[in-house]
């Protein structure tokens, strides 16, 4: 049985210790707790026989550990990685990796380093059966060449009495950003997990109707080699959107919230190469399938987080693969990272973005948000 800690214990990792400490993880128990805030410690006290730690290094020090989950706030999420992992412990990262594409790059140096520690991001959308399901059709080139990708994410509905509570929430100095590292991280994830990186960048960002100083929606062009995508971003939206399209040459996929149609038919190309039609030439479907509806929250939501601590511990014990490594991590990085520079400097950003460039341009915005707080 393999001992596990969780590191931060607020909404999430509450809950991640409390699979752990319920078994309901296999193959894993909870050992451990830690978190800065006395709060989340009285309440980790329902964790009977588990060890409470306002000090992660103590923790490590005083506990034999086989794993520890990390549920912190983003930016502090690569510093204590680095030390756990060089601590010889499998280490389980929620999401986002980091906040900047240089931070999540020294990880995966500290990493490699390290190889008999495993090491893995939190994407725990990626057990959505769609997502899977969508990645094999498109890897399998069944639907032909991919033309042109919608992916809308304006779903993840934030009111001002979110940003109200306060803390390290939609700011750029407590998470360096706001719906995109925040929210739609696992959006952006699902995208490159299924059509992978985009050579390049153009987007803009807005504020709408709330008191925060980061975005709250952005639409970013995303320049891939052979297709765009335009990918929506909000959480304004009392009637958002979760749906991405992929079409492609002999075919088309749309995945909403809890339903997937896929659409085969002939090539177009070669349609298009003989038809005498010059309406309607539509290449009759060949087929037409609909993978069928996926209904109730409980199927895509409850329990992902649980799965996604399962697929770690196989990883660990080798009988499986865990849902993400750190360069799906980083990858997400450079996307949302790209986002943001474009936004700010108005210009389209290449692919990988310039770290050092992302670093001055976020610490500009951390000092005006600083400076704007004096203010007030
Ligand atoms: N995968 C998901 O679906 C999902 C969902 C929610 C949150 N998250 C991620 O989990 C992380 C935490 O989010 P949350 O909503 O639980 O935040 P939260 O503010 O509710 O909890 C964070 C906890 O970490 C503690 N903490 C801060 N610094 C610490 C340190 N150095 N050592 C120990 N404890 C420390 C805080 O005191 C707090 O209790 C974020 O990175 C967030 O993106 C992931």
């Amino acid at each position: 049985m393999l001992k596990f800690a969780v590191i931060g214990i607020g909404r999430m990792g509450f809950r991640h210790a409390y699979n752990l400490y319920r078994h309901n993880i296999a193959g894993a128990k909870l050992v451990a707790v830690c978190d800065i805030s006395q709060e989340a410690r009285d309440k980790a006290k329902k964790f009977k026989g588990v060890g409470i730690y306002e000090d992660y290094k103590e923790m490590l020090e005083k506990e034999k550990l086989d794993g520890v989950v990390i549920a912190t706030p983003h930016y502090s999420h690569p510093e204590i990685a680095k030390y756990t992992i060089e601590h010889g412990v499998h280490t389980l990262i929620e999401k986002p990796v980091a906040v900047t594409t240089k931070a999540a790059k020294e990880l995966i140096e500290c990493a490699e380093r390290c190889p008999d520690v495993k090491v893995g991001v939190s994407f725990n959308q990626r057990t959505n059966r769609m997502y899977k399901y969508a990645k094999k059709l498109i890897e399998s080139g069944d639907l032909g060449e991919v033309q042109r990708v919608n992916f809308t994410a304006t779903h993840w509905y934030r009111s001002q009495a979110y940003y109200d509570q306060g803390g390290w929430r939609a700011t750029y100095v407590g998470e360096g950003g706001g719906c995109l590292i925040n929210q739609c991280v696992h959006q952006i994830d699902a995208l490159i997990n299924i059509v992978g990186l985009p050579e390049s960048i153009i987007s803009t960002m807005h504020t709408k109707d709330r008191k925060i100083n980061v975005e709250n929606e952005a639409t970013a062009l995303l320049k891939y080699k052979d297709f765009d995508c335009i990918f929506t971003a909000s959480t304004h939206e009392i009637k958002g959107t979760n749906c991405l399209e992929i079409a492609c040459d002999k075919g088309k996929l749309v995945i909403g919230k809890y339903i997937m149609k896929v659409y085969k038919h002939k090539s177009q190309k070669e349609v298009n190469a003989t038809t005498t039609f010059g309406y309607g030439a539509t290449p009759s479907f060949k087929s037409y399938k609909t993978y069928g509806f996926i209904t109730g929250l409980k199927d895509l939501v409850i329990g992902q987080q649980a799965r996604s601590i399962r697929a770690f511990v196989k990883e660990i014990n080798g009988t499986g693969k865990q849902l993400a490594t750190l360069q799906d991590g980083l990858n997400t990085m450079e996307i949302i990272n790209g986002i943001y520079l474009s936004s700010w400097t108005l210009s389209e950003v290449t692919l990988p973005i310039d770290d050092e460039l992302y670093e001055s341009k976020l610490e500009t915005k951390r000092m005006a948000e600083i400076n704007k707080s004096k203010e007030e």
